[in-house]
């Protein structure tokens, strides 16, 4: 039993499933179009999205001018895990990204739960890049006076909250003008309406979000059509998102206040960590380039620089908008959907043009994301499929479009439907949960994978030497920033997260020190598994319902249906 578990796909069989030299002398693989410029423009449409137009408002307004800090500490995390990436990219240039290089590296079951897992990443993100699209969507429409429906705007549950706030003041005797006085927001008072308003059956009022789910559908057909099709919209997409970004640097530099960025971390470290989910969001899909290899001219030599190329590009880009943001107004008032656009109006820069341009062009950003994830996750199922973990029909190609028409078409659905009722920080938190565990899965299969084959390596750095203080001062850290962790204070819910981590990373510590296992993986998982540590308890739980539901689907399907399992018969 265990046996099976820990079987691991062969590299060379992993090159051959794909089909990947045939496939370049025929017409039944995928077509071979991309080059490391497109590969790193895919990455960049992948990166710059909801995190940098939406998500970065709240982790700014709780963190201040330091949040920027947070964006550099995420981004060599991301960087230890590209490097791993890499290394795996180089040597097995097949489509699945982690899950691919599990199986070769870590065994069955640890390439099912990564594939399981990067659902959360893929399908989970894209449901909140589709309701942050909607978002500026419905928000453009309104700037222009075009009426829209709030109750198929928004999901039901906000809508629902925003009643339940609005509705006992406004029975108070209180008028919509004095709800601000009161703290309440424009969303609640939205989802007042969108609740009030909403067409009923059976009592219950309809409320969904239509915007979100006509765009999904717009995407899952261009990625149906072909991936030729897919790449020239994304590439024309994303140099129009780089000049908006430019343009929001390049303007707000002349409004930046220096009092705003003074005090640098207004509420302290843990201020700062309260932006981690929205942080690594910003920097989720470099390593959606990797799902694509099958795809490239030469990926061995590509997939890692256009990686690189990718992460350095948005991190510079990313930290410069963080110190514009919280430079033009004060952190305080950046809890706002849409901050690039906000800084820009009237309690901001006041220069309406910039805040216009910025809303019209967060649609056009936020659909080129959509495109990278909705063609990422079916490559995904489509080599899950041909290994036998899931249905061949995943695995099949459309004859006209060779593309894997099924698994597009189900990512579709999958996508679509939870885009009606779904909340965006629920998701936002999900995906983050779940990615950091595929970058940390990929950064200790690195530490298990034969490197012969491998034509860009980690460079090693001996962790036998420098690993044991990283675990000190991560330690140190740990009980100096979160005292209650030591004195009892802690709820019981972070009190176990802290101690399974501090275990896992003692037998980290005295496995590295037997096997002088190298730096830079280690780094990668203690960064990644530290950031999850960090994203809170009800996290943990959905992401742990998530596993076992996953594992449920294993044991009674993949396991006896795996091709390797036939193979080995
Ligand atoms: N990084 C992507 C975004 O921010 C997921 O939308």
């Amino acid at each position: 039993m265990l046996k099976s578990l820990l079987r691991k796909k062969p590299i060379y069989q992993v090159i051959k499933d794909s089909d990947y030299e045939a496939s370049s002398h025929s017409e039944h693989g995928l077509k071979k179009s991309l080059t490391v410029v497109d590969l790193t423009s895919f990455g960049i449409a992948a990166v710059i999205g909801a995190g940098i137009f939406s998500t970065i408002g709240s982790a700014a307004h709780h963190g201040g001018p330091a949040v920027s800090l947070l964006f550099v500490f995420t981004a060599i995390a991301c960087g230890f895990s590209a490097l791993c990436y890499a290394q795996f990219a180089s040597t097995i240039p097949a489509s699945g990204s982690a899950y691919t290089y599990a199986y070769a590296s870590l065994g069955e079951l640890v390439a099912w739960i990564i594939g399981w897992t990067l659902i959360m990443e893929y399908a989970i993100g894209n449901i909140a890049v589709a309701i942050s699209w909607s978002d500026y969507f419905t928000a453009l429409l309104y700037q222009y006076n075009i009426p829209f429906p709030a109750y198929f705007s928004m999901d039901f549950v906000t809508a629902k909250k925003g009643y339940a706030i609005v509705q006992p003041l406004l029975a108070s005797g209180l008028s919509f003008d004095q709800l601000a006085a009161q703290n309440v927001s424009q969303a609640s008072i939205l989802g007042y309406e969108a609740y009030r308003t909403a067409p009923q059956v059976f009592g219950l009022p309809i409320v969904g979000d239509l915007p979100a789910v006509a765009i999904n559908i717009l995407a899952t057909w261009i990625v149906y059509i072909g991936i030729k099709e897919s790449k020239q919209v994304a590439n024309a997409m994303v140099l129009l998102k780089i000049l908006i970004v430019f343009l929001v640097i390049g303007v707000g530099v002349f409004y930046i206040r220096p009092e705003n960025l003074s005090p640098f971390a207004p509420n302290g470290l843990s201020g700062v960590l309260k932006g981690i989910s929205g942080v690594f969001f910003a920097y989720i899909g470099f390593d959606a380039i990797s799902t694509t290899a099958e795809e490239c001219k030469d990926p061995k030599r590509d997939l890692p620089r256009a990686m690189f190329y990718a992460l350095g590009i948005c991190t510079v880009l990313y930290v410069l908008i963080s110190l514009v943001l919280t430079g033009v107004v004060s952190y305080k008032d950046l809890n706002v959907g849409d901050p690039l656009a906000y800084v820009f109006g009237p309690e901001g820069a006041n220069v309406p043009w910039v805040s216009a341009v910025v809303s019209g062009s967060a649609i056009v950003a936020l659909f080129s994301v959509l495109l990278v994830f909705q063609l990422g996750q079916p490559r995904i199922w489509m080599v899950m499929g041909r290994d036998g973990l899931l249905p061949k029909k995943f695995a099949e190609l459309h004859p006209t479009y060779k593309t894997p028409w099924f698994s597009t078409i189900i990512t579709g659905v999958l996508v679509g439907l939870p885009c009606l009722f779904m909340n965006l920080t629920e998701v936002t938190d999900l995906t983050s949960i779940g990615t950091l565990f595929a970058f940390f899965i990929v950064s200790i299969g690195v530490l298990f994978m034969d490197e012969t084959k491998a034509k860009f390596k980690v460079p090693y750095v001996n962790g036998r030497w420098f690993f044991p203080p990283v675990y000190l001062l991560l330690f140190y850290y740990i009980f100096t920033s979160r005292p209650e962790l030591l004195s009892g204070g802690a709820t019981l819910g972070d009190s176990v997260i802290f101690f399974v981590y501090l275990l896992f990373m003692t037998g980290l510590l005295f496995f590295t020190l037997m096997k002088q296992w190298s730096l830079i993986p280690l780094l990668g998982a203690t960064t990644c598994s530290y950031l999850m540590t960090e994203l809170g308890v009800v996290n943990w739980t959905r992401f742990g319902l998530w596993l076992a539901v996953g594992l449920v689907l294993y044991f009674s399907y993949g396991r006896k249906k795996s091709k390797l399992a036939h193979d080995s018969r």
